[in-house]
């Protein structure tokens, strides 16, 4: 029996869609992250109960963190983009935590840099307030070791290829560290929405949305690059298609940066005909349903997509390309 509502929500299900292909899927993804590093900081005596978290989020991990400290005790004051959707700022308001909710900026690179600015001055203001720097702060690592632990039991990691958007890191890099402690030869692949300089794709714009949640503007403590194997550029519209294919092949409702990552898993689950590819959904469909699932009628049958294979990252081509990244260190480090 689960005592708080958020280790609930926090227990991935993992569905196998065939023989090949499993998923594996969060209501919400960063609840056992938030979770795990609320309960570190208590044990270490880096917060007490009752003290104010604060942290800059552009959605999930606003309700992650709101959650992990309903149930810990503490308050939590959220600086949130423009994505922050108004289901999420209602339920942050009943859940006890406060939102700052920036202007509308179309330009994202200007709005994290925005936010990044209030938190300085929120802590200008208030030096007892703990910044959790989710983007930065390996703390967020922890909470993936028991799902890592799970996949290891119920997959096994033999020819083990892990898939998933890569947005703070911590997630995809958390699973690929833990899976690899025990077995080396776990890949991983990153997915990336085009303009993003986590893995050097900023020169490379998407004229449609953004994939909310992967992607930065500005570089990140908590992606280790050298972890990862394979990378893949995604567009709006190619995961547009992998999204609506997945909820009517599989039933699976859910985001935008799933239906990308869902893209890439076929992708390498066909060219590896002896691996197993798992892929991470982060978050349900219901923040995309105006935005993606309305739009179904403008999906592409998936065989129809293929990736480009981009020798380097100047390579890179809309809608998909595909780039080996050979576990090579910093964003830089690949050869250009
Ligand atoms: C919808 C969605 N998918 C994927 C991610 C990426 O997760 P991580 O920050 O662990 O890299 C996020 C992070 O915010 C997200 O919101």
């Amino acid at each position: 029996m689960d005592r708080h509502m958020a280790e609930a929500i926090g227990r991935p299900d993992l569905i196998r869609l065939d023989d090949r292909l499993v998923c594996l899927r969060f209501e919400t993804m960063k609840v056992v992250s938030a979770l795990a590093a609320v309960r570190h900081l208590l044990d270490t005596g880096a917060v007490r109960p009752g003290d104010t978290l604060v942290d800059s989020s552009s959605g999930i991990y606003a309700y992650a963190l709101a959650l992990a400290c309903h149930r810990h005790g503490m308050r939590c004051h959220i600086v949130g983009s423009t994505t922050v959707d108004h289901t999420l700022r209602t339920q942050l308001a009943v859940l006890g935590a406060t939102l700052e909710q920036m202007e509308p900026c179309a330009d994202l690179k200007l709005d994290q840099k925005r936010r990044v600015e209030r938190i300085h001055e929120i802590l200008a203001e208030h030096p007892e307030y703990h910044w959790m720097r989710q983007y930065h702060d390996d703390i967020h690592y922890l909470g993936y070791r028991g799902v890592a632990d799970r996949v290891r039991e119920a997959v096994g990691t033999d020819g083990l290829t892990v898939v998933g958007g890569v947005g703070s890191g911590a997630s995809t890099g958390a699973l690929a560290r833990y899976l690899r402690a025990s077995d080396p030869e776990v890949e991983l692949v990153g997915v990336q929405p085009y303009g993003s300089v986590t893995f050097g794709a900023e020169h490379v714009s998407d004229p449609e949305i953004i994939i909310a949640g992967i992607g930065s503007s500005i570089p990140f403590g908590n992606v280790s690059h050298e972890l990862y194997d394979v990378l893949h550029w995604v567009s709006f519209d190619a995961a547009l298609s992998g999204s609506v294919d997945l909820l009517r092949r599989h039933a699976v409702f859910a985001g935008l940066s799933t239906g990308a990552a869902y893209l890439a898993a076929r992708h390498e689950r066909d060219r590896a005909p002896h691996r197993t590819v798992l892929f991470v959904a982060a978050d349900t469909g219901h923040r995309y349903v105006d935005t993606v699932y309305a739009r179904h009628h403008e999906a592409r049958p998936l065989a129809e997509l293929t990736p480009n294979e981009a020798p380097d990252r100047h390579a890179l081509t809309l809608p998909w390309s595909r780039m080996h990244w050979n576990r090579a260190r910093g964003a830089a480090a690949h050869p250009s």
